[in-house]
């Protein structure tokens, strides 16, 4: 495939970063995963604003606008024949001379970009939809994680977890059992009718996929919403539970480690989230 390293267009396999690059020595770097489908970018304008933000907290100075940001993934989606598409967008802060903690003057940053093939998103139908399985235990990644960082061990090696105990995903509680998220999703759970997910702080990312449903689920639907601490007690006695993200879009889960949520079938307010998700997705 056709990747985007520092202004230049080139095939994957022959990209070349320094091993001086912050992004490889310290995980240095902010990154964004935006979902296309046949050329048609979802959730675009937000996924920008977050790595606009990204950048500015760990104060990396890349002042790409909108338009500029829109061009690089307009061309990659085209010279990656405009199929179902992630689009990976990369900033780290660049290769220094040498290895030092404090971050270094007049170095440029590393923007690195590429695509990969991702799924139909999932339609809205209990017999065709994936049911995931989850794992779950304690969120021991660090304190910030609003922040889109490249530096992803905490989160691999949650998610490592889930996945060798055969699991799809893991989802994370903090010390005070609260739900946080998964280890690459965001996470909701549905009880009487009421979809209720964790609020934004420092100890879950803002996802994408999150906003618009949230958003959806109060302009287009009678479904009530509440962004509210979750126990893990509650989600040991959802109807439902869901999670999302770019790639997966909203996905239900069907057992948390081994035992089953609510009938351990897809729910009915799963099937009614994912048409007005589908309808309204922008
Ligand atoms: N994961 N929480 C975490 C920790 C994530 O890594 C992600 C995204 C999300 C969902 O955010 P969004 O809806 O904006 O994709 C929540 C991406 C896709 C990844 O790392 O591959």
């Amino acid at each position: 495939s056709i990747c985007y390293l520092n202004g230049e267009y080139l095939p994957l396999d022959q990209a070349r970063i320094s091993p001086l690059d912050r992004g490889f020595l310290f995980g240095d770097g902010i990154y964004e995963v935006i979902p296309s489908y046949g050329g048609k970018l979802v959730g675009f304008g937000p996924h920008i604003d977050r790595m606009q933000e990204g950048m500015a907290l760990i104060e990396i100075g890349f002042d790409w606008d909108h338009a500029q940001w829109k061009d690089l993934c307009q061309q990659l989606m085209a010279k990656n024949g405009n199929g179902n598409l992630g689009i990976y967008l990369h900033v780290s802060r660049g290769a220094d001379t040498k290895r030092y903690h404090a971050y270094p003057e007049g170095v440029e940053p590393t923007l690195f970009a590429f695509t990969f093939e991702i799924a139909q998103p999932p339609v809205a139908d209990k017999s065709k939809a994936k049911g995931y399985k989850v794992s779950s235990t304690e969120d021991l990644r660090w304190r910030r994680c609003h922040i889109k960082s490249t530096a992803l061990l905490g989160n691999v090696m949650h998610f490592q977890k889930g996945y060798a105990e055969g699991n799809n995903e893991t989802i994370l509680y903090n010390a005070n059992n609260e739900l946080t998220e998964a280890s690459a999703c965001n996470a909701f759970i549905v009880k009487n009718g009421v979809v209720i997910t964790p609020p934004l702080d420092t100890q879950i990312l803002p996802g994408i996929t999150r906003l618009m449903l949230l958003d959806i689920l109060r302009k287009y639907t009678d479904i009530k919403v509440e962004e509210r601490v979750v126990t893990m007690k509650e989600v040991a006695a959802a109807d439902e539970v869901w999670i999302t993200s770019s790639s997966k879009e909203v996905a239900p889960v069907i057992s948390v480690d081994g035992k089953a949520v609510g009938t351990g079938q897809i729910g009915d307010v799963w099937l009614k989230a994912q048409k007005a998700f589908e309808a309204h997705r922008y």
